[in-house]
């Protein structure tokens, strides 16, 4: 067993801290007191409440308890840890676009002068290249100050998991990357994730590879996410339904099934701020990468038009118009709503006179929504703890679906008396749903979902074809 020390007390830091101590003694440092408060409460039964809603964290926390101890001391985070993880946050400088590194060299400063032994750092955020490198350097400096005599090797550890599904990917991760110079460093560090998680999911890399293998790995998953956001619009011209050819395309194990799900845009704290930190770091080294800018402003494009479609639908003008909106996580099962497409949506909604009523299942993401629109809440703006809570209140509302929750899969008309139009931000609703529902008079707006909507005009094809597609 090690003693493992936590930098970051997040969604990251705080789920990889409550399963690493299945295995090792863990201390969470986060200079957040509120934050230590809150996970001491949970640790000993008074709340299951906890700042950040994750399925199964507090349980862990719980199961763990004996090998975790939060702290908002250094000295304490800094006694006897031989790994040090650093998950604090690299949110993007809104007016660059740069991934913000203060917290990280803020974190590394704290080490220096206060570590008296030597040490592995892993830097777990997600950051540029040479962040590691340059994180050595303070480290290095700092303990200079200090007249510590520890020695210290950096290296990268990139976190994979997602918001949601963020303990089972900690259980059986695809992937556990490292890269480290230092080869002690990188004997200890493998025995450390061997330990838990066998030889086969452990790749050791150079420390710069490593870094950019997850900035790399979410502009991927960002590009295919706008890719089929692009064809979805071109469904919707020629009447096709871009759930089948998204299907028939995944059925290619080349290609494979999954972020294939067209929809009004990718958000969260990662894609959009990963997508523009990676951007902006190529271009800084003049090394535009065309195909990342694309899918970037590509994903506005998606969100944008998902938003007009509404307003055309009610001729640009919500004054006085119901709206019940359904999920603000930026995806299904979280609180967190950096990014969140559905808020952004709904932020339009708003500034343009309509009255939303808002339910999502996660009673965080419901409680973040009501903090961060406190002026509107009460006028223009109302939360409910059930899904149908909203529908005694409100007169032919439309719905819009804002996530892929399994609540949302299908829409019960009869509680809300009648119901305008369903706007499916996600494509949630199957084609059998949408069928029923357009036989209930309801109107639906999904996105690239031509077959349902019939936007598109069969002899104005073949007539396009006609004139262009033969020479002569
Ligand atoms: N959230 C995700 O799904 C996810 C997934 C993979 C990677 N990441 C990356 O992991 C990093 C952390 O993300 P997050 O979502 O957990 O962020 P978060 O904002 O939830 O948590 C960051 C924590 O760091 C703490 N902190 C700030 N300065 C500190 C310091 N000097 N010392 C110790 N703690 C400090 C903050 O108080 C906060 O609790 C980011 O780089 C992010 O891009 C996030």
């Amino acid at each position: 067993m090690q003693n493992v020390t936590f930098f970051g007390a997040g969604y990251v830091g705080l789920t990889t801290a409550a399963h690493v101590a299945g295995t090792h003694k863990v201390v969470v440092y986060d200079p957040d007191e509120v934050k230590r408060t809150a996970i001491e409460a949970v640790l000993e039964g008074d709340t299951d409440h906890l700042y950040i809603h994750e399925a199964g964290l507090v349980e862990l926390l719980r199961k763990n308890k004996r090998n975790i101890h939060p702290t908002s001391t250094l000295d304490e985070a800094l006694e006897k840890p031989e790994l040090i993880i650093l998950a604090v946050g690299t949110p993007s400088i809104p007016e660059t676009g740069h991934a913000n590194l203060k917290y990280l060299v803020e974190a590394a400063q704290a080490i220096g002068s206060h570590l008296l032994h030597d040490a592995v750092v892993l830097v777990k955020s997600t950051v540029p290249p040479g962040t590691s490198s340059m994180l050595d350097d303070v480290l290095f400096e700092q303990l200079g100050i200090a007249g510590s005599p520890a020695r210290v090797a950096v290296g990268a550890c990139p976190e994979f998991l997602a918001e949601g599904t963020a303990m089972a990917d900690l259980r059986t991760p695809y992937r556990v990357v490292v890269g480290l110079d230092d080869p002690q460093a990188q004997r200890e560090v493998h025995r450390f994730f061997r330990t838990m998680y066998g030889e086969g999911t452990i790749l050791m890399t150079d420390v710069a590879s490593a870094e950019l293998s997850k900035h790399a790995s979410n502009a991927m998953l960002a590009t295919r996410i706008t890719f089929v956001n692009d064809l979805a619009r071109l469904c919707e011209a020629v009447g096709a339904d871009i759930k089948a050819v998204t299907r028939a395309m995944g059925m290619d194990p080349r290609i494979g099934s999954k972020f294939l799900n067209a929809g009004f845009g990718y958000g969260g704290s990662c894609f959009p701020k990963d997508t523009r930190a990676l951007a902006t770091f190529a271009r800084g080294l003049h090394v535009p990468l065309p195909i990342v800018e694309a899918a970037i402003a590509g994903n506005e494009v998606a969100t944008e038009r998902f938003t007009q479609n509404i307003l055309a639908s009610y001729n640009g003008d919500l004054t006085g118009e119901q709206f019940v909106l359904w999920g603000v996580g930026f995806k299904a099962g979280t609180d967190d709503l950096r990014d969140s497409r559905a808020v952004e949506v709904m932020r339009t909604l708003l500034e343009r006179g309509a009255t939303v009523h808002v339910y999502d299942p996660v009673a965080g993401a419901r409680r973040n929504l009501e903090e961060d629109f406190e002026s509107a809440l009460g006028h223009h703006l109302f939360t409910y703890d059930s899904q149908y809570g909203m529908a005694p209140l409100v007169d032919h509302p439309s719905i819009i679906i804002g996530n892929e929750d399994n609540q949302f899969r299908s829409v019960d008309v009869a509680p809300f008396g009648s119901v305008r139009t369903v706007f499916d931000g996600k494509n949630v609703l199957s084609a059998e749903e949408v069928l029923a529902l357009q036989e209930a008079g309801v109107q639906y707006h999904g996105v690239g979902r031509g077959t349902l909507t019939g936007s598109a005009s069969r002899p104005d094809l073949v007539a396009y074809l006609r004139h262009h597609y033969m020479d002569g």
